[in-house]
Order: structure tokens, then sequence, then C-alpha cells
């Protein structure tokens, strides 16, 4: 699919992955919705390509006007969702005080980063069948991201992990429903990025997992790396069902 001239609507926009996608599709000449529950924009000075929206991903009500919003201003052709909104969350089952995890904890991490994420999905999917097919019958592109949590996940992740690989786990069926509209999903599954959602790991936790790496021995890079493989991801038609794992080689064992 052509970015150029098309609609995309990056949620999490405000930050780390969801920033750098966005900023790259906008160098790509696209028209990008930013769609993000912090309320600020860094795109000043390009509103004639960018709907900066304020909506949480949970909210059917939010998103239904941020489509419709994207609708009055770019027209009917949002030819893509990527999914980047999503927290972190971390407890074990049972914590060392013996006392059991929060459930509400458990529940809001699943919320988010799973639940919004469908919500935005099934929403977005619903405009897309309804607009015109391009080349070779393709309307859209799902992108959602999970995280290597969902196979690798450590002590603490249990909720984060539950949520990933609901994600992840969406990918198969999701495409079966859609393809016949000629919507691809594709969900990207993250190692460690430099973004501010691991900055709040201590250093010593972050050596343990950089150590499991192969090569390189960094964290990920959001611009050029992650945005890079969503963009190619767009781009090539023959990319549908598929989770792909961007982490420099790391399988996580043990910490
Ligand atoms: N950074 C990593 O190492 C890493 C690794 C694997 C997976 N991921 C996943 O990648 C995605 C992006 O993470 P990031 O590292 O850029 O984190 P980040 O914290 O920098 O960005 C997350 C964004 O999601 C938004 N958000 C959170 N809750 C929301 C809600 N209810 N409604 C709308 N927006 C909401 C935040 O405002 C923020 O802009 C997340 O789903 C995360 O789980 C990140």
């Amino acid at each position: 699919m052509y970015i150029k001239g098309n609609t995309f609507i990056v949620t999490g926009g405000g930050s780390g992955l969801g920033l750098s996608t966005a900023q790259q599709l906008l160098k790509l000449e696209a028209n990008v919705i930013d769609l993000k529950d912090d309320g600020k924009s860094f795109f000043k000075g390009r509103e004639k390509n960018v709907l900066f929206i304020q909506a949480d991903i949970t909210s059917e009500e939010e998103i239904t006007k941020v489509i419709q919003q994207a609708i009055e201003k770019f027209g009917e052709n949002i030819r893509g969702v990527i999914n980047c909104g999503g927290i972190a969350g971390v407890g074990r089952i049972v914590g060392p005080n013996g006392k059991p995890l929060d459930l509400d904890s458990f529940k809001l991490v699943v919320n988010v980063n799973l639940i919004g994420t469908f919500n935005v999905c099934r929403l977005v999917a619903a405009q897309m069948v309804k607009q015109k097919p391009l080349e070779e019958g393709e309307r859209g592109v799902i992108i959602n991201v999970s995280s290597i949590a969902y196979q690798d996940g450590q002590t603490g992740q249990v909720a984060y992990s539950a949520s990933k690989g609901g994600v992840a786990s969406m990918t198969l069926p999701m495409t079966r429903d859609l393809s016949k509209f000629g919507i691809r999903v594709v969900t990207v599954a993250p190692g460690p990025f430099e973004t501010p959602m691991i900055s709040i790991m201590n250093e010593k936790s972050r050596q343990k997992l950089l150590k499991q790496a192969e090569f390189p021995v960094r964290p990920g890079k959001s611009d050029g790396e992650f945005n890079k493989l969503v963009i190619h991801l767009i781009e090539n038609i023959y990319m549908n069902a598929e989770i792909i794992r961007i982490d420099g080689g790391i399988r996580l064992g043990k910490l």
C-alpha cells in the first residue's frame, strides 16, 4: 500500500514507539491521527497533515469520535491503525508480603493493553470495511504491538504478559475475519526499546536483560528500527497474520 496521501491512526503517538511511527508516517506524507491520552502534541505546525486527538483507547465513544473527526478532516481513506498505546504493569501473583496480586491492577493492564487494542481494531476495521478498496482489493492494515513478554514473560509480568499474549493471539483470527475485506493484520512483538516505558527499570535489571541479547547488545531504537519495520509492514501486501519479534535475538530465560 502506498503511504502518501492515506490516513493512519497511531495510538500512543505521544511518546516512544508511537511517536517515532507517527513521525515517520508524516515524513512519508501520510495523514496521521495522533491519538494519545496525555494531551501533549509534538506536531505543532503540521496541522495540515496531523490531527491530534486526546482519547482513551478503551472508550467506545471516544474512539468512535476519533474516527468521525479523521473522516471529516481527511476523507474516507483511513488505511491503517498502529496500536502503540499501552501501559506496563508489575506485580507477582503472590507478592513478597504473601498477599495475592490486587485484581484491579491485573484488570487495568488487561483493559488497556488487550481490550483497548481490540476496541480500536474493531471500530477502525468497521470503518475500513466501508471504504473503497485500493490495488488488489486492499482496504487497510492493522498493526498491533505485543511484546516479547508474550512468550518470555518474567517474574512480576503476569498481567502484562497475559495482555500481550492476548494481543498476539488475536492476530490470526482477526486476519481470518477481515481477509475477505482486504484488511491485513500483523503484530509486532518488541524486545527492550529505549522509550519512557523502560526508563522505569533499574540499572541492574536493565543490564541483566540486555545481557540476553545476541546482537546488537543494546536496546532497540524506536527511530530507524521499530518505525522502519512498521513502514515495511504497511507497504508489503504479502505480510499478513504474522507475529514478528524485533529484539536483537533476545530469548529470555529466567533472569
Ligand atoms: N519500550 C519497550 O521496551 C517495549 C517493549 C515491548 C513492547 N512495548 C509496547 O509498545 C507499546 C508502546 O510502548 P512505548 O515503549 O512506546 O511506551 P510509552 O510509555 O512511551 O508510550 C505508551 C503510550 O501509550 C499511551 N497510552 C497509555 N494508555 C492509554 C490509553 N488508555 N489510551 C490512549 N493512550 C494510552 C501513553 O499516553 C503513551 O503515549 C506499548 O504497548 C508497550 O507495551 C514496549
